[in-house]
């Protein structure tokens, strides 16, 4: 009977860590959203990365735009903070980035103004500006980048 009793006792006793173990884990769970998921981007999300994000989706925007003989879009705000951006820590940055930048930045004046008959050529150019730089700092995204270009015959 005692051991009956003892055997009932440890039942309740492992019972109860259980039940702790569970809330436990829903806990940290719950609490640390971000434990639970994995990174969306292993390059992180710095000030540059995210305006070079923007960058991206306004070029496939736009070769859509150009594709669908649309108007131009809208150029977001602050694609000129890739001059003063925080880049992911550990990123280098070599001294010909500003240049890079600043061809990049008219490359875009220049498609913004251009006439309707040049606008592939120059959307190309605006492209490849992207990629330049994208040689020397960060060679992941060119790929995606590049299918950006279109033929010259459209
Ligand atoms: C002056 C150099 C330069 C130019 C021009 C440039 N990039 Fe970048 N890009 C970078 C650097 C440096 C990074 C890394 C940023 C970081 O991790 O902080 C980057 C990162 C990226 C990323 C990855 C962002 C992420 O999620 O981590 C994409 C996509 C990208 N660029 C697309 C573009 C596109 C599209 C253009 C042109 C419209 C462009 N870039 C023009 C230098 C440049």
């Amino acid at each position: 009977m005692a051991r009956m009793l003892y055997l009932c006792g440890m039942k309740k006793v492992i019972l109860f860590f259980a039940t702790l173990l569970i809330i436990g884990a829903l806990q940290s769970c719950s609490q640390n959203d971000s434990s639970c998921e994995a990174p969306i981007n292993p390059n992180g999300s710095s000030e540059l990365a995210q305006t070079m994000r923007t960058m991206m989706t306004y070029l496939n925007d736009e070769k859509q735009a150009i594709l669908e003989s649309k108007p131009k879009t809208e150029v977001p705000e602050g694609f000129d903070k890739i001059l003063t951006a925080t880049p992911t820590e550990g990123m280098e940055i070599t001294e010909n980035y500003p240049s890079y930048g600043k061809h990049f930045l008219s490359q875009l004046d220049q498609y913004k103004n251009c006439a309707d008959d040049q606008r592939t050529e120059v959307f190309n150019a605006l492209v490849s500006s992207c990629v330049n730089c994208h040689t020397s700092h960060c060679p992941g995204p060119i790929g995606a980048i590049e299918k950006n270009i279109l033929n010259a015959e459209i």
